[in-house]
């Protein structure tokens, strides 16, 4: 492969997953049914398998190279859903973490991938797991409107901030150092911190209802709790506001806004899309034609061919 080649398809390359950077951004996904299960294979042979394995165990090539690890899919334990405390994802959970990515880790959001690849690969993780067969996920919880924002309720929130223990993890600074900070372990063995709540972008999202949502669902596996028991909805909308309104400093960006491992994932993606081209694991198994789709695809957008 000449020099020239290479420079144009790391460029198209860096192009492509800025402009799904862009779109992540302004956050759009819209869930569809109707999957093909092959297709969600090959779609994770070729895209999951360096950072989340063959086998599914997050033990991929890449894994040990990351600070946060990839999951495993293996155990079945999502820490981003919408249903309650303990249960299943439901697949449009699963497909918001894929195409919004979890900032600040090496998860970048995959929307290089069509609508029907990510359903795809949806259904294929669900196979990975005999969670998804012997269970059924819980109803979605519901996210009520919020309430205009005031400074009344960010006070009663940074009371109840004290009041139920988030200090203990998170600090009474918010900064992720309370007495309780170290020495934590997730359910997959390995060492985790609580979130800095006063850094953005935090991983699960930056829209309040997001907050919402993972106060009311807690992150399984790991130790942040669910609140749905203990906090009326009320109560947590003032949290969600006390936390926005501490949340006041921007991480540090590197290369084109990345933030934390986001630089190391889009490494791994690259090496991943390269090696698909010139006849890798990617090729050998039919595929391939994905990635010089996009390519075109790309092109189009980006230089107007
Ligand atoms: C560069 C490494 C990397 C690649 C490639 C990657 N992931 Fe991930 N993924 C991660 C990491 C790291 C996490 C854990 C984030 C965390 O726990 O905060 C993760 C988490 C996830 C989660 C969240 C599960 C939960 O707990 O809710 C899903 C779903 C997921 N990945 C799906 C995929 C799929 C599907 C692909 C391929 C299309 C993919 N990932 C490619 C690194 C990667
Ligand atoms: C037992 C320790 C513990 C307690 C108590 C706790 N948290 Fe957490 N929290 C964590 C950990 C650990 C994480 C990081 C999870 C991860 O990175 O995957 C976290 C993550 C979060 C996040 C997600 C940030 C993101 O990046 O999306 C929010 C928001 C949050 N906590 C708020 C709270 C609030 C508000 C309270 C109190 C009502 C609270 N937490 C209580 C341990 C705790």
């Amino acid at each position: 492969m000449n020099r020239v080649f290479m420079t144009a398809f790391l460029f198209v390359l860096l192009a492509g997953l800025f402009s799904a950077y862009e779109f992540y951004q302004n956050g759009h996904a819209e869930v569809q049914a109707g999957v093909d299960l092959r297709l969600g294979e090959k779609v994770y042979g070729e895209n999951c398998v360096a950072c989340h394995g063959e086998k599914g165990n997050g033990r991929g090539t890449s894994a040990s190279t990351l600070k946060t690890k990839p999951r495993d899919f293996t155990t079945g334990i999502y820490k981003f859903h919408s249903t309650p405390s303990g249960s299943l994802p439901l697949d449009e959970d699963i497909l918001r973490t894929i195409s919004k990515g979890v900032r600040g880790t090496s998860m970048l959001a995959q929307l290089h991938l069509s609508q029907e690849e990510r359903s795809a690969v949806v259904q294929y993780l669900k196979t990975l797991s005999p969670r998804f067969r012997e269970q059924k996920p819980g109803p979605s919880i519901s996210i009520p409107l919020r309430p205009h924002e005031d400074k009344g309720l960010i006070s009663l929130g940074e009371t109840l901030y004290k009041d139920a223990g988030c200090v203990s993890c998170h600090g009474s600074g918010g900064k992720g150092d309370g007495p309780s900070a170290e020495g934590l372990k997730d359910s997959w063995g390995f060492p985790i911190r609580p979130a800095d709540l006063t850094l953005k972008p935090f991983k699960s999202g930056t829209d309040p209802e997001d907050f919402y949502r993972t106060l009311s669902t807690g992150l399984d596996g790991t130790p942040m709790p669910s609140y749905a028991d203990s906090l009326t909805p009320d109560e947590r909308w003032n949290l969600v506001y006390y936390i926005l309104s501490i949340a006041t400093h921007e991480r540090p960006r590197g290369m084109m806004g990345l933030v934390g491992e986001e630089t190391q994932g889009m490494m791994i993606d690259m090496r991943a899309a390269m090696a698909g081209m010139m006849g890798g694991r990617g090729m050998m198994r039919g595929g391939g034609g994905m990635m010089k789709r996009d390519m075109k695809e790309i092109m189009k957008d980006k230089m107007g061919r």
